[in-house]
């Protein structure tokens, strides 16, 4: 029998298969059952995919029960405190952080590509003035792929190369005119003298009548949201990127299908939610009640920006995101913010608790992101969006390695559990 190698029987015939496990370069290892059906007739049912890795993959580690995020083996910590997101995104795209000449290079690629196709900006119109930027996320997103079908041959490396820089640059251009639509303000065209976080906060923030200012403390602050947000590995915006692209539909609809997927509260959605929940919760007096909802089964009330499907310990970028917060409120003279206050207090009293300490829940990244945004002048529909901005160089980097893996189309099996096989029943038969 060879060591490294999972025998699994089929107790109802005895028949024995060796399946081999393979090793990464960190977390636990994998046993291949590519050949399962093929050896047994049977599938494996796993929802939610608990325990399954769909891909092998070369860019972001998590250690879930450390409490460890890697981007290509750099510890987030350090990226968030020493890198700009450029250079993020050029690591998660390449593989190693860029030297200067690289730097450069790719800095001026992706600053020649801000602006949008101008006829874009009419594309923005047809949606009422209320709708959610998310929504017209999605839309702008998916419609990329009718103004830029100059670069849609997936198996074409240029054209992977420029679509990959057409919707990183881009992002930030569309997520500020979703702002600017949903405000009524005008759209601003990108200022490419700033660099990609100023010029974004400067899309989003400035009108033509007045001179555009924000602290230096902020824009770090915004950088190192990007940064942290900029991948995670097989979450469900990816998974599900990856399973659109497969298809090798183009990366527009594929990013555009991370987009919807990310929109939800239990993903993306949650920064907006944590809000939503401390201005519910309006007081310190009231933080006990809610921790009593959140762990009664029958509330769905859960607390927002709590637990994580993967860390079952701090998530490493709650922690930084605590420490920004506090340096921006104190920029800003809020140090004595009463939803910041409120946030803490919460964590301290679920940290204390034996129900969140018993499930190993802990404050995600979404708990603190929100009171820093909001701090900045971004309103709470608008989190997740910046959410999306940032995960688009993951989504990219993430299809770019599937395509280049020659994955071909994912198709997960199923359990089917509804009616067997019966005949056709006429109307005049049915009860
Ligand atoms: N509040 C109260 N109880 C919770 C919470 C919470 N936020 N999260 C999990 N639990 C309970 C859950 O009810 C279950 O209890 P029991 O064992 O008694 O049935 C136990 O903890 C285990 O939870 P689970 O459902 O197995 O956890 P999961 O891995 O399926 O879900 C989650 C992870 C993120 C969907 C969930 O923790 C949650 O809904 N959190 C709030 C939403 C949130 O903050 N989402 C952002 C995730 S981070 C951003 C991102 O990466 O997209």
């Amino acid at each position: 029998m060879a060591e490294n190698t999972l025998t699994i029987r089929d107790n109802r015939t005895g028949k024995e298969v060796e399946f081999p496990i393979q090793s990464g370069t960190e977390g636990p290892p994998v046993v291949d059952i590519e050949k399962f059906y093929k050896e047994f007739g049977l599938f494996t049912l796993d929802p939610g995919f608990r325990s399954t890795a769909s891909c092998k993959s070369r860019i972001t580690f998590i250690d879930g029960e450390a409490g460890v995020l890697l981007y290509r083996g750099y510890p987030i910590e350090q990226l968030a405190e020493f890198s700009h997101f450029p250079e993020v995104c050029y690591l998660l795209l390449n593989g190693e952080l860029p030297n200067e000449e690289q730097y450069t290079r790719f800095v001026n690629t992706v600053t020649n590509h801000t602006m949008l196709h101008e006829q874009i900006l009419n594309f923005y119109k047809g949606y009422r003035r209320d709708a959610h930027p998310m929504a017209i996320m999605v839309g702008v997103v998916g419609a990329l792929s009718a103004f830029y079908h100059d670069s849609l041959d997936v198996h074409d490396l240029r054209h992977r190369e420029v679509s990959a820089f057409r919707l990183i640059s881009k992002i930030p251009t569309i997520a500020a005119a979703s702002y600017k639509y949903s405000i009524g303000q005008p759209f601003i065209y990108p200022d490419n003298e700033r660099s990609y976080v100023e010029n974004f906060l400067y899309m989003l923030f400035s009108v033509p009548s007045a001179k555009f200012k924000m602290s230096p403390v902020l824009v770090r602050a915004m950088e190192q949201i990007l940064i942290l947000h900029a991948d995670h590995e097989q979450n469900a915006s990816t998974s599900t990127v990856r399973l659109a692209g497969s298809s090798q539909a183009n990366p527009f609809a594929a990013a555009s299908a991370g987009i919807g997927a990310l929109w939800g509260p239990a993903h993306g959605g949650a920064n907006e939610a944590v809000l939503d929940m401390l201005a519910e919760i309006r007081s310190v007096d009231r933080v006990p009640e809610y921790i009593m909802r959140a762990k009664n089964p029958q509330d769905p009330f859960r607390l927002m920006g709590f637990g994580h499907r993967v860390y079952k310990n701090y998530d490493p970028r709650a922690r930084i995101l605590k420490k920004a917060a506090h340096e921006v409120l104190a920029e800003l003279g809020r140090g004595n913010d009463p939803i910041f206050k409120l946030a803490l207090e919460l964590e301290k009293i679920a940290q204390e608790d034996d129900y969140f300490v018993k499930r190993k829940l802990y404050p995600n990244v979404d708990f603190y992101s929100g009171i820093i945004q909001s701090a900045i002048g971004i309103p709470n529909n608008m989190f997740t969006v910046i959410f999306a901005v940032a995960r688009m160089v993951g989504w990219v980097s993430q299809w770019k390695e599937m395509i280049e893996a020659g994955e071909g189309i994912g198709r997960p099996r199923q359990l089917y559990v509804g009616a067997p096989s019966r005949e056709y029943l006429f109307m005049s038969e049915r009860k």
